[in-house]
């Protein structure tokens, strides 16, 4: 395998949702008729996701040219009430199942964090659901810990989340990860992004 992790090319755009879309399965496996309809829809467009202030970072492989990307982190730069702003992980996904635990949800996470830090901010945060293995605990070793008292903007995600039912097929919790040097995972995935990323838009909403 010789992956790159690099920002998103606007030709690779088309392919993100697709990737996205192949991660329903495990959660409707995992979570059965529990599953909440929330979670199982269609993904949102790679445009869209473009269109928002924050970083689209790609997973590329040469010898799968033909198939696009092979998973991408959407990072999100969030204001918070204080008038900071603030890095988001709001989207990881890998192409499922070919392509899965092979190392690449972690190196996207790994460059999603470089890309924050050079970004200049001093931590990340994501929602995820606490005890599937491949959310809560996946993130957990790569050095994130829950946020117990999460900023106002980010209680505003998770009312926005309760509100479209993901509360209830599990615990969704907040997790950050410090992003100063010494607090980085001991991973041996640090693929550095090769390319600056320069992309602005609209404000998402939450
Ligand atoms: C989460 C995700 C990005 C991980 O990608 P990945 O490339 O498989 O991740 P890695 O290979 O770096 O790490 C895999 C580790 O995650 C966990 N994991 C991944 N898939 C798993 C599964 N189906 N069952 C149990 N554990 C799983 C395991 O700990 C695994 O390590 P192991 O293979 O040594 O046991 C991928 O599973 C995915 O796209 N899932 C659907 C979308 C999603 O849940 N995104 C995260 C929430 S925002």
């Amino acid at each position: 395998m010789s992956l790159s992790v690099r920002p998103a090319r606007p030709s690779e755009m088309r392919h993100l949702a697709a990737v996205e879309d192949s991660g329903a399965a495990p959660f409707r496996d995992w979570f059965g008729a529990a599953a909440v309809p929330a979670l199982l829809a269609p993904a949102v467009s790679g445009a869209s996701r473009d269109a928002v202030p924050g970083e689209l970072l790609v997973a590329a492989d040469p010898a799968y040219a033909g198939t696009g990307p092979l998973g991408f982190v959407h990072l999100l730069w969030l204001d918070a009430d204080d008038g900071s702003v603030t890095a988001h992980l709001e989207q990881l996904s890998v192409l499922l199942p070919d392509h899965g635990r092979q190392g690449i949800g972690t190196a996207l996470v790994e460059a999603a964090c470089e890309e924050a830090r050079w970004a200049g901010h001093s931590s990340l945060t994501l929602c995820t659901y606490r005890d599937v293995p491949w959310n809560g605990p996946f993130y957990r070793r790569l050095g994130f810990v829950e946020d117990l008292d999460p900023p106002a903007h980010l209680e505003r995600i998770r009312v926005a989340e309760r509100a479209l039912g993901l509360d209830r097929c599990g615990v969704r919790e907040v997790l950050r990860r410090d992003l100063d040097r010494s607090s980085r995972s001991g991973s041996a995935h640090k693929l550095p992004t090769s390319e600056p990323g320069h992309r602005q838009g609209a404000r998402p909403v939450p």
